[in-house]
């Protein structure tokens, strides 16, 4: 068991990358906070996870308020008695250029998307200084460093997280490391693959050398890797998890 005894809380883990995460996690024996707001989801996973014998139990938390973060951060203080692992996962944005995005959509973006990895960070530290150490993870993107047009708000935030990701570790190590995964295009509901044949799915999967969508299980393996101690001497960077997308 990779992370026996380590309480974690991945946000976003109703659904796709988060979920498989908070199962990954799970399966090598973290207690989980699931935390989302979709609490249909939510509680899916938890199902998920105690019927294979884990442990782990939803919040509801909107990660864009400032008090939810907090109440996130104090139940699992309560419930589990300290916190080892914080995964930075959830987001929104809505597809839009430039010229579209309006201060509604960049705000919400960025309030969602990048301010919780400072903002629950900071709510989180003084919990695992308690402990000894630590680990802060970000999903980051391959948009973090790739340009593509029609998601400029997503980008800002995304490449943020990891100005972010990099700061933080520069200010918590050795005690905390803080760490990112930038997944490519992988098979959740946000990318879903339809039945329906489509030209902008071909003209992806055409620029991914691997010829297919990530799933989210091969984003949980490398998440996995990244908050346990085998990554001991990582901090500060990321792990590009697709499918060799931006080597070109
Ligand atoms: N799927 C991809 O191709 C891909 C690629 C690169 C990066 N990512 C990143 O992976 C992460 C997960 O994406 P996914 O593809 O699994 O998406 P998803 O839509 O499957 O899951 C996102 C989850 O975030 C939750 N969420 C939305 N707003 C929230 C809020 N305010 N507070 C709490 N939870 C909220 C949703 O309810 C949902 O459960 C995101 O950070 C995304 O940017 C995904």
């Amino acid at each position: 068991m990779r992370l026996a005894g380590k309480i974690a809380i991945v946000t976003g883990a109703a659904s796709g990358i988060g979920r498989a995460c908070a199962i990954r996690y799970a399966q090598e024996g973290a207690k989980v906070i699931v935390a989302d707001i979709n609490d249909k989801g939510g509680q899916e996973t938890v199902q998920t996870i105690s019927a294979a014998g884990g442990q782990a139990v939803y919040c509801h938390t909107d990660v864009g308020v400032e008090s939810e973060l907090q109440r996130m951060i104090d139940f699992t203080v309560a419930t589990y008695g300290g916190l080892d692992i914080l995964h930075n996962n959830a987001y929104w944005t809505e597809a839009k250029t430039a010229l579209e995005t309006t201060i509604e959509n960049w705000q919400r973006t960025l309030d969602v998307s990048l301010r919780p990895c400072w903002l629950a960070s900071k709510m989180a530290i003084p919990h695992m200084r308690t402990r000894g150490k630590g680990v802060i993870l970000n999903t980051a993107s391959v948009q973090s460093e790739i340009g593509v047009p029609g998601y400029m708000a997503y980008q800002a935030a995304k490449g943020g997280m990891m100005a972010v990701t990099r700061a933080l570790a520069m200010e918590l190590a050795p005690t905390i490391r803080v760490v990112a995964v930038m997944p490519g295009a992988i098979n959740t509901p946000a990318v879903a693959i339809s039945d329906e044949p489509s030209v902008s799915m071909d003209a992806l999967l055409r620029d991914i050398p691997m010829g297919r969508l990530g799933e989210p299980e091969e984003i949980a393996n490398v998440a996995l890797f990244l908050v346990s101690d085998e990554a001991s001497y990582i901090t500060g960077t990321g792990i590009m998890a697709d499918g060799g997308y931006s080597t070109h």
